[in-house]
């Protein structure tokens, strides 16, 4: 389905790989009711296949490499002035695999989501599903938050919690991850656009009152 142009929020997403996230989010946009529409998907890597998901919708794609860049600092305000050139009312991280500087956080903030695998603030970081795997644990997930200058560490919107089945391999997990991620971003999104979802004084609220995760 096509992204309709006659939707309110705008959203920007970044990306670094497959962009099977950013997929949920179009399919999403792609319905008559869904209150956003995708602006522009952002890469930093050439090669990312969410670039030709973003191509198949219709939907502006740019590749902004960081390799091109003496430093962080350089690459963050770059971006900034190429998603600020399609006015987007959120930016949306999805498999966004960088780092941002203190600038690019506050400049966004209340407006920037990313989505993590894991039930934060449990394992912050990369490689979620095998640590774990690891740990022994019997229950893991997904969570999308707001994003702020602690890395993996901003408000949360909402998680969605995933059993650990034995014999699960670390990429047994992660599908079974990916499908729930699949279902509660395109979700925070809708209620970000909606003015539903929002971060007041670093505190995320939904309908006005402070969201208690767990
Ligand atoms: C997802 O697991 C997401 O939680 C993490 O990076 C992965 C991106 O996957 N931030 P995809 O590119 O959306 O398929």
């Amino acid at each position: 389905m096509r992204n309709k142009m006659n939707k309110s929020l705008s959203v920007v997403v970044l990306i670094s790989g497959n962009g099977s996230n950013l997929q949920a989010l179009i399919d999403a946009a792609g319905q008559d009711e869904y209150p956003a529409r995708i602006t522009a998907v952002i890469s930093n890597c050439g090669d990312a296949y969410g670039l030709q998901r973003a191509q198949d919708a219709g939907i502006a794609q740019r590749v902004l490499s960081h390799q091109e860049y003496d430093d962080r600092d350089a690459y963050d305000q770059a971006l900034m002035t190429l998603i600020d050139s399609f006015d987007p009312g959120l930016v949306v991280l999805a498999g966004f695999m960088r780092i941002l500087t203190a600038d690019f956080v506050e400049h966004y903030s209340g407006r920037l989501l990313n989505i993590h695998p894991s039930l934060l603030p449990k394992y912050k970081g990369l490689h979620t599903h095998q640590r774990v795997l690891d740990a022994g644990e019997i229950e893991h997930g997904a969570s999308v938050h707001f994003v702020t200058l602690e890395l993996d560490g901003g408000p949360l919107a909402l998680q969605s919690p995933v059993p650990v089945l034995a014999g699960d391999t670390a990429e047994a997990l992660a599908t079974r991850v990916l499908e729930q991620e699949h279902i509660i971003y395109p979700q925070a999104v809708k209620w970000f656009a909606e003015g539903r979802l929002k971060l007041v004084d670093g505190v995320a609220m939904l309908d006005n009152k402070a969201i208690a995760i767990p």
